[in-house]
């Protein structure tokens, strides 16, 4: 792992168009990230994946997409306007703020390392104001007026609007328990505390699950879903040995929590929350029955009885998870990988990533752009091609260039037309891993590339 491998990251990230910062030509504007052409296609790509597996592949996961303002009674519900707050201190120095949390560990996520427990990291100071709790939740207005009657909420979870469709789901789907509910939106938290580029923001999108079942079942689907998320993110090519679970203590669960796992990620600058599991108990569909005075119960036929359901919560942040796949998948090669031409003096880098999710799939090139013939035929293949995969065409510099080009945003094929090409009607496929070159009929690339793309 190169030592600055997340500056590294950071710059690929803004020289390759896959994330910038938010308004960059006005200074820009802390904890927003926007996503350039690769890393919205990178981005899609992770949601497409989590919805096949969750949704597509489950008989009893149905995908919902709620909207981001809610009646503002459903935050009363849920507990978020009481309890969805951090405390805040503020140094009586260099006036800092801070994460009373963070000042206590020494540790301030994202802003660095104190020298000392309860130091602050910007100045060394050692006197901080009282803590204050401060709502992280982003407050509107509905309408016209601006008066207390018409504030409204950014949801700061996708979860609430799967707790109030609950019922609208189960009847109009048919659903049985056990069930769930999947949805990915646009989620709102006003962090205290950002930075380390994309891990904490201030909006971003969560994937989550809420999975309905039978009191007493819980424990048992808890464990089951702990291990089917752990299986997304190897499956997905982050590496088993930079994943690990750790369990909440009692003081540390979330009001509505009976038991929280959160999947960590060993990121460059330390082990942090990537994902979790929460078993929420049959809180929300109460409360939500308490405070809109329907009826959340469900009647199980088996059991012959009605019951409100226990709710086990798999969750993950996309761009948290998209980070810790660009981090995972880096490789820096000094001297290059190639050591027939100049380039083995350069350091080359690579992007692993799990084919599956790789912005670009195919690039295609000729091998000289001087030579009228293997343009045109380049561009065939690459007309070609593109109504089923996501092609790259480029015949600028020189054909190594091109393909670490191609190597540094992961793109795993590489096709060269080239003299033989003419004769022949084959090309190569070179290979991102193994850099090997094999040459394959035109009329038989896409079968090929297809066959390439699932292993
Ligand atoms: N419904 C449960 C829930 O929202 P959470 O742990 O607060 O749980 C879910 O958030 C996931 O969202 C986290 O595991 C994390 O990956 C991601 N996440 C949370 N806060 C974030 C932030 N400020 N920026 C980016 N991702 C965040």
């Amino acid at each position: 792992m190169p030592e600055d491998l997340m500056q590294k990251v950071i710059s690929l990230c803004k020289r390759r168009g896959f994330i910038f910062q938010s308004s960059e030509i006005y200074g820009g504007i802390e904890a927003l990230w926007d996503y350039g052409p690769l890393g919205s296609l990178l981005k899609n790509n992770i949601k497409d994946e989590w919805r096949n597996r969750f949704v597509q592949k489950k008989d009893n996961v149905v995908l919902i997409d709620g909207t981001v303002l809610m009646h503002p009674r459903v935050w009363q519900a849920s507990g978020h306007l009481k309890n969805f707050s951090d405390p805040l201190v503020e140094c009586k120095n260099c006036h800092a703020r801070f994460r009373a949390d963070h000042m206590a560990s020494g540790n301030f996520i994202g802003q660095g390392e104190a020298k000392t427990k309860n130091q602050c990291v910007q100045c060394g100071g050692k006197n901080f104001t009282e803590a204050k709790y401060f709502n992280l939740m982003f407050k509107t207005f509905l309408g016209p007026v601006e008066d207390e009657s018409h504030v409204a909420y950014l949801r700061p979870e996708t979860a609430q609007s799967m707790f109030t469709n609950f019922k609208q789901v189960q009847e109009s789907m048919r659903m049985k328990i056990p069930f769930g509910i999947a949805q990915i939106g646009r989620s709102f938290r006003n962090e205290i505390t950002t930075g380390n580029f994309t891990f904490r923001t201030r909006e971003f999108d969560i994937a989550e699950i809420e999975y309905f079942v039978k009191p007493g079942d819980d424990e048992k689907a808890f464990e089951l879903w702990l291990s089917e998320w752990e299986k997304f993110f190897t499956d997905m090519g982050l590496k088993k040995e930079n994943l690990r679970r750790y369990e909440h203590k009692k003081e540390s669960l979330a009001h509505y929590s009976k038991r929280t796992v959160d999947i960590e990620y060993k990121f460059p600058f330390g082990w942090s929350e990537l994902a979790g599991v929460a078993n929420r108990t049959d809180f929300d569909l109460s409360q939500h029955s308490k405070f809109s005075g329907k009826d959340l119960n469900y009647f199980d036929e088996e059991a012959g009885k009605s019951y409100v359901p226990f709710v086990i919560e798999p969750t993950l942040g996309v761009e948290r998870l998209l980070l810790a796949l660009l981090v995972d998948a880096y490789e820096e090669i000094k001297g290059g990988r190639t050591k027939t031409t100049k380039s083995a003096k350069e350091t080359e880098a690579v992007l692993k990533l799990d084919k599956k999710i790789a912005p670009i799939k195919v690039a295609v090139f000729p091998l000289v752009k001087n030579k009228p013939e293997l343009v045109k035929k380049a561009k065939e293949v690459f007309e070609m091609l593109k109504p089923d995969f996501m092609c790259q065409y480029d015949e600028a510099d020189s054909i190594g260039r091109r393909y670490r080009r191609q190597d540094e945003i992961g793109t795993p094929f590489a096709i060269t037309v080239d003299f033989e090409t003419l004769e022949k009607d084959d090309v190569t496929i070179r290979d991102r891993d193994t850099m090997k070159q094999e040459r394959v009929k035109i009329k038989d690339l896409a079968e090929t590339l297809k066959k390439g793309l699932e292993n």
